[in-house]
């Protein structure tokens, strides 16, 4: 099935990243190549690197052979993640030792922090490495690799938010755009890697992510996605990390710009802009937030609300900071407020002491949201974490592996269910390119985040088409243009 190529897709962290060109090249004497792994929020990180870059006179490229520069943009988040990029930089090296000896060979985002000594001094597989927050260091550190220095720059800040930095678009349609509008993040599930490879939370500036979205509007975009790892929890005071809110002026504090209010803002910058955002923490997001859904119409009847279980013993050991009703309540909001809403979710299999009771908690939950989509993982512990130091990671992988099918076969059918509820209905779609199976037909997605496929007749990338769906199957509806 179609979906599962998808999810698999997803979850399947030993496939090679993509290494993305500008969808405008300027004419550079030098030339980078940026692979870039894992969420959304790196291929966005790699969009900024490269507009530092290209202001040093770099322009990308698709062939290793001629770059003067290789990055690999790195995820820590699971283990088989890592050592994907492992492998890749084992192969940059060697073509670099055979074919390009001039190349430089850098580690940039999640695992940079992690794996400095190991990558540059014990390994010797880079010349450089570069935190997340850093990036603006960049032109200094690649003037000391020229110096024949190593270099490294891993310092995790309170402040940097690229907020002034509009990123080039690297490999897009010219029709979607990440905004990123938070970095960072501090609700320290005891699962989850991020909080030290990414740092503190801090919200960039409302004016900067405003314009952006305007800028994006003027050259011909028609959707963009507000990204963050906790989006809900933005929160805009005059700068600085999240944690610092109560020591700001009264002044700032008061006119402080939450989530919703930045929504808002951004569904104003004109009707024909789509507004996305992900991801969303049940426990940050605030009825506020579903009710400016509800009322502009641009603003996306989707939201990618991960739960990673449904047991309530299991939820509280991830201090995830809700319950399994807490949940619900949030859904029945969602639903009661939105009722036309897609929802999806992460899932994670076989946590510590996960119980086959909480695994069926998990299925159960999953039978009453029937989410349209699912992204579904098996535990992996990682280092330094509250449940590496804390719990053991006790379920055997087989055991894991099963629960996972079981969730992901669960997920299909309701995709499938999802799916089948909009044949016969008409829906807006924006037009993202050609099909990849037929050059006839045209890929689009609904409000949704449905993929459409439909003939193409007189209709182009970019154009909002009403499409009546006719057939579907887990993971496309298929259509006819009204
Ligand atoms: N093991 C498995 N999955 C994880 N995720 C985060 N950390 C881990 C881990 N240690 C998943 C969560 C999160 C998604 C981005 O990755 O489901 O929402
Ligand atoms: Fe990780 Fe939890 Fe933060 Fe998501 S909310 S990035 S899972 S710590």
């Amino acid at each position: 099935m179609n979906l599962e190529k998808i999810l698999v897709k997803e979850i399947d962290e030993s496939k090679q990243g993509e290494s993305l060109t500008l969808d405008a090249n300027p004419k550079g004497s030098k030339k980078m190549y940026i692979e870039s792994y894992g969420c959304q929020m790196n291929f966005s990180d790699s969009e900024i690197v490269a507009s530092i870059l290209t202001k040093e006179g770099f322009s990308t490229t698709q062939n290793i052979n001629e770059a003067d520069l290789v990055f690999v943009n790195t995820c820590s988040i699971r283990e088989k993640a890592e050592l994907t990029v492992r492998k890749r930089l084992e192969f940059y090296n060697s073509i670099k030792k055979k074919d390009n000896p001039g190349m430089i060979v850098g580690v940039l985002g999640c695992m940079a922090e992690r794996l400095k000594e190991k990558f540059l001094e014990e390994e010797k597989l880079v010349d450089l490495v570069i935190g997340p927050d850093a990036y603006r260091d960049l032109p200094n550190l690649l003037k000391q690799v020229d110096d024949g220095r190593k270099a490294v720059n891993v310092f995790l800040s309170k402040e940097e938010t690229y907020a002034d930095i509009n990123p080039v678009r690297l490999g897009g349609n010219g029709v979607t755009a990440f905004v990123s509008i938070t970095r960072g993040c501090d609700n320290m599930c005891t699962f989850c890697v991020v909080p030290f490879t990414r740092g503190r939370e801090r919200s960039r500036n409302p004016e900067n992510i405003v314009n952006e979205c305007k800028q994006l509007l003027k050259d011909g975009y028609k959707e963009v996605t507000l990204l963050g790892q906790n989006v809900d929890s933005y929160l805009w005071f005059g700068g600085g990390a999240k944690k610092d809110f109560k020591k700001s002026s009264k002044n700032d504090q008061e006119n402080s710009i939450s989530f919703a209010n930045l929504l808002e803002m951004v569904a104003e910058v004109g009707i024909e802009l789509r507004i996305r955002f992900s991801t969303s923490n049940p426990q940050d997001m605030t009825t506020d937030v579903i009710k400016v859904m509800a009322k502009h119409k641009n603003i996306c009847n989707y939201i990618h609300l991960p739960v990673q279980s449904g047991s309530d013993g299991i939820l509280e050991k991830m201090n995830r900071g809700y319950s399994r009703e807490k949940y619900i309540t949030l859904i029945d909001k969602i639903r009661d407020l939105i009722p036309d809403c897609a929802i999806s979710m992460d899932m994670i299999a076989g946590f510590c002491s996960e119980k086959e009771q909480d695994h069926q908690d998990t299925l159960s939950l999953m039978d009453y949201v029937k989410y349209e989509y699912g992204y579904m993982f098996k535990y992996s512990e990682r280092p330094n974490t509250a449940a590496e130091r804390k719990f053991e990671d006790d379920i055997p992988n087989d055991v894991k592996q099963r629960r996972l099918s079981e969730i992901i076969e669960k997920q299909l059918s309701h995709s499938f269910i999802r799916n089948k509820e909009k044949v016969g209905k008409t829906f807006e779609v924006l037009v993202e390119g050609k099909s990849k199976k037929s050059e006839e037909k045209l890929y689009g997605r609904t409000t949704h985040n449905s993929a459409v496929v439909f003939p193409k007749g007189n209709y182009k990338k970019g154009d909002y088409v009403m499409v009546k769906i006719e057939d579907c199957t887990s993971a496309t509806l298929l259509g006819k243009a009204m």
